[in-house]
């Protein structure tokens, strides 16, 4: 795969049905045009994504989600309103433009408008390109399965250089701002669900909807999954106390990731120190990255308390260390 920071060569590449990995502003995405069935099919093979887990189609605004539903609530029409373009991704009732092979059979499609200036110049080339005004991409976090989201143009050709074909592109738009997944919230009932804590948060939905969200849902979501976003390296979660008193064998091998405020035990490997819960869910992906490559055998992570994009980090960080 080759570099570019034009977004109209991004659009004549996913135009002719081929693979681009796009920036967003929670993490990049690995993207084709979601009414072109081959196209997608190329996305699950480079991912070695099993065939039944659902895609996020990316659209240009929220007029285009009346296409790609078949209805949409009260709750959901106030969220988009409010929240997009951003870090949110609603999960409604398909319409007839949302294939099989996008939504893994379910009878909903994944939507979500980014505010990434390039995604955002890219799907409108797109729509000049095709002539239609709600036209998708649809693009998963462009990582191997079950692997950590890239937040860089660099950390998507680590991972799939020798995997996409010449041709295909990695549309560079700089380091992701916030760093991880999007919030999915599920509007396929009377009240919202969080499906993915991300940076809108649950008091979030819940000032925007006057509804509680519910925490559970019959709907299935591979960020969801208990084992996901793992480095090689172990993860393993403390608090600062237990990192103070953690005696490990070869510590010139542990790596560590806590706030600023938590000091790096004698001769551990600091990964990163955020001064804030924004900040570590910035630096997150980058620093279980660099765990990888300096060949740490495990990470000893402290969690941050849950306000803000702190529960998105706790959740992320839970599940790297599943596996
Ligand atoms: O921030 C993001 O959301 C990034 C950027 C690239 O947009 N995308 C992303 O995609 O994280 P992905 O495929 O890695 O995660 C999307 C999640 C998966 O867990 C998938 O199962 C879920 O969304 N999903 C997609 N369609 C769904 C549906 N119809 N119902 C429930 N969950 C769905
Ligand atoms: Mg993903």
């Amino acid at each position: 795969m080759k570099l570019t920071t034009d977004p109209r060569a991004a659009a004549v590449r996913l135009r002719d049905g081929g693979l681009v990995a796009v920036p967003t502003e929670t993490v990049y995405g690995l993207a084709a045009r979601a009414d072109d069935p081959h196209a997608v099919a190329r996305i699950y093979a480079a991912k070695g994504r099993p065939a039944d887990h659902p895609l996020i189609v990316h659209v240009a605004n929220a007029i285009a989600l009346d296409e790609w539903a078949a209805f949409i609530p009260e709750y959901a029409h106030r969220l988009a309103t409010e929240f997009w373009p951003g870090a949110m991704t609603l999960v409604v009732k398909r319409s007839d433009r949302a294939g099989d092979y996008i939504t893994g059979s379910q009878d909903s499609v994944a939507l979500r408008v980014s505010s990434h200036a390039l995604m955002d110049e890219t799907l409108r080339a797109l729509i000049m390109l095709t002539d239609d005004p709600a036209i998708g991409i649809a693009a998963p976090s462009a990582n191997r399965f079950g692997k950590v989201s890239p937040t860089s143009a660099q950390h998507v050709l680590d991972e799939f250089v020798d995997i996409l074909s010449d041709s295909d592109l990695v549309l560079d738009g700089g380091e992701s701002s916030v760093g991880v997944e999007s919030t999915i919230i599920d509007c396929t009932d009377e009240i919202p669900r969080l499906l993915r804590a991300g940076a809108i948060t649950i008091e979030d939905i819940e000032r925007v909807t006057g509804l509680r969200p519910g925490m559970t849902s019959s709907v299935r979501a591979s960020g969801t999954l208990e084992s996901h976003y793992a480095p090689s390296a172990e993860v393993v979660l403390t608090d600062a106390e237990g990192l103070a008193a953690s005696r490990p064998t070869d510590v010139a091998r542990i790596g560590v990731l806590a706030l600023s405020n938590v000091p790096t035990p004698l001769g551990m490997v600091r990964l990163a120190s955020p001064s804030t819960n924004d900040e570590y869910a910035h630096v997150l992906y980058a620093a279980l990255r660099d765990a990888d490559a300096l060949q740490l055998t495990s990470v000893l992570a402290v969690l941050p308390d849950d306000s803000g994009l702190g529960a998105a980090v706790i959740d992320r960080l839970r599940r790297a260390a599943h596996s």
